[in-house]
């Protein structure tokens, strides 16, 4: 292996909030865009996750993302449901993720899953910025597609204007009662000390130009450091979720955050009573959409490696738990291996 042992890798970005917020049509937003730049390809839909390149982030964001500013890779996130039975999944994302994206709706405001989401961050020490979504719904609101905040803001009517900012300085206030010091993001100075505020619609696409930016930066000055990761090394993940799938049986659906999983590897999960060891059968990943009439959904690969998304077949998983650490053995003392999945 010729590669550089130690790189940065993906910050995993865990996106929550309450039901029909607009997380899912945020990411989509984010894959919309990149596909009528012509770079489709270059996004990657991982296992529970979406892939999103530094380039391609720079081209979205416009002037305001300079790539030669910044040396991680990109952004990896992972979409959590905001249903109140979806607790343990949101939590598991929530404790999963490097940083994380907030998504409330302007006009509906805080609501339950959002302050749960809020807690879930708060009890992970995980930093985050608020999507203050769809502001394109502000009675009198002009659209101007894909735009930074700055411009379409500054194009409003002033009482446009005087409704977008009540509703923001609602969940400023409503951010404060929790113990977060939060402001709109352009004022912030310190995002680990004070949350930003980015106003922003998952359906025109205007401040996700901002919104990205920010993510960028937040990841850049404060996480560079956690990203070095030796890549090659033994892979070490989190189990996001247990399936039953047709032709391969129990399969983890694992966020992997560190080195690398081979098709050859022989891991070690945690499971309900003791610490699982198996081998990998398969490593899967979704099918590109336009293949996806193929018998199958998935495609094998032979390796992987953080930050990515992936499914594993193996057997023995039945006793899997979601949350629970997956590791690779490799040439490891396997005695080692069991006795820090034991520990976690
Ligand atoms: P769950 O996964 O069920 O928690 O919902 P979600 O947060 O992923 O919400 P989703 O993206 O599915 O959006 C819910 C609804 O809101 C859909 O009908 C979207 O089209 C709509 N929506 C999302 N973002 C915006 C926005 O910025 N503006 C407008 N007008 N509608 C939006
Ligand atoms: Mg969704």
């Amino acid at each position: 292996d010729t590669r550089d042992p130690t790189s940065l890798r993906t910050p995993i970005v865990a996106v929550l909030g309450h039901v029909d917020h607009g997380k899912t049509s945020l990411l989509d937003k984010i894959r919309g865009s990149a596909v009528i730049e012509g770079e489709a390809g270059a996004i990657t839909q991982h296992i529970g996750a979406t892939a999103v390149p530094l380039d391609i982030i720079s081209t979205i964001a416009g002037d305001l993302v300079d790539p030669d500013d910044f040396d991680l890779p990109g952004l990896l996130f992972i979409d959590t449901p905001g249903h109140h039975s979806f607790t343990t999944l949101r939590s598991r994302g929530g404790a999963l993720a490097d940083i994380a994206i907030l998504v409330v709706d302007v006009n509906d405001g805080f609501q339950p899953q959002t302050l749960e989401a809020l807690d879930i961050l708060k009890r992970s020490e995980t930093p985050f910025i608020v999507a203050a979504n769809k502001i394109d719904t502000v009675p009198g609101w002009k659209e101007h597609e894909d735009t930074p905040i700055n411009d379409t803001y500054e194009s409003q009517t002033d009482r446009v204007r005087e409704r977008l900012d009540e509703s923001l300085y609602e969940i400023i206030g409503n951010l404060s009662d929790e113990g977060f010091s939060a402001d709109l993001y352009w004022r912030v100075q310190n995002f680990q000390r004070n949350v930003g505020v980015v106003p922003v619609s998952a359906m025109t696409g205007e401040g996700v130009p901002d919104l990205l930016t920010v993510m960028m930066g937040l990841s850049q000055r404060y996480m560079k450091e956690e990203m070095e990761i030796d890549v090659a090394g033994p892979g070490v993940g989190t189990v996001l979720e247990v399936k039953e799938e047709k032709g391969f049986g129990t399969t983890i659906d694992t966020v992997l955050y560190d080195g690398t999983i081979r098709a050859d590897d022989t891991l070690v999960v945690g499971g309900q009573n003791e610490p699982i060891v198996t081998e990998v059968r398969a490593l899967l990943q979704p099918r590109p959409l336009a293949e996806i009439r193929t018998e199958s959904r998935f495609e094998t690969v032979d390796e992987v490696s953080a930050a990515s998304g992936i499914k594993v077949a193996a057997p023995d998983l039945t006793d899997a738990m979601a949350g629970a650490p997956v590791r690779v053995v490799r040439d490891r003392d396997l005695e080692e291996v069991i006795a820090e999945v034991q520990a976690e």
